[in-house]
């Protein structure tokens, strides 16, 4: 039997990835078996390209090389690791996947259109049974970050809170336009009251 494909998004700050660790024991915790991954990454091909997007200097990629790059490193983690999981019958929940791209490189005025169209050609346009997005009011998560990260930021990191705006304003318009796949979770409230609503927007997955 087939498994699920999950994916989980946010801007900065929002607890993503504390989240997702959660959410994986909690359902494990129902019986399902699953393959917990990231984005950029996840396969050996995919991390090293994560070398290249995520260090040096924020000029060090136009937006459509980074595009490409981000794209070329999900092809393989589809590729490799997402499909094959999931036909085995596994849950696959990735922390970041094609909705980043649309929300962080659709903020620097990429084509959603050439975005979904690239993902056709790279991951036969696999796209998640649902997609989690944590969100916080605007500035919220940046600020958190920094007080988390003390300025050692990574490329996506060191931008202004305008940049994280637009992202989360990106999220939010996917959201909207998908909501079968997409669903907006409050990440504004205590660690168990996000991974209960996280729960609760898969119910209707759960065995
Ligand atoms: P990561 O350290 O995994 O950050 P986080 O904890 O916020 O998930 O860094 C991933 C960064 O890459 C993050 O700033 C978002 C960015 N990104 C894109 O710009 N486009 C993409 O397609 C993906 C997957 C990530």
């Amino acid at each position: 039997m087939r498994g699920v494909f999950l994916s989980l998004e946010g801007g900065e700050g929002a607890g993503k990835s504390t989240q997702a660790k959660r959410l994986a024991e909690a359902l494990e915790a129902r019986g399902v078996h699953v393959v917990l991954t990231r984005e950029p990454g996840g396969t050996e091909g995919a991390e090293a390209i994560r070398g290249l997007l995520m260090q040096g200097a924020v000029n060090r990629w136009s937006a459509h090389s980074e595009t490409l790059l981000f794209a070329a490193a999900r092809a393989d983690h589809v590729e490799k690791l997402i499909r094959p999981a999931v036909e085995a019958g596994s849950w696959v929940l990735c922390d970041r996947y094609v909705d980043s791209t649309r929300a962080y490189q659709g903020a620097q005025h990429i084509d959603d259109a050439a975005i979904l169209a690239l993902h056709g050609f790279g991951s036969k346009g696999l796209l998640p049974d649902r997609t989690l997005v944590l969100d916080l009011p605007d500035g919220a998560g940046h600020a958190r970050s920094i007080a988390r990260d003390g300025g050692a930021a990574d490329r996506f990191g060191a931008r202004g809170p305008d940049f994280h705006a637009a992202v989360a304003a990106q999220f939010r318009r996917i959201a909207e336009a998908e909501p079968d796949r997409v669903r907006l979770i409050d990440a504004s409230g205590s660690m168990d009251d996000v991974t209960t609503s996280l729960m609760d927007a898969l119910a209707d997955l759960l065995p």
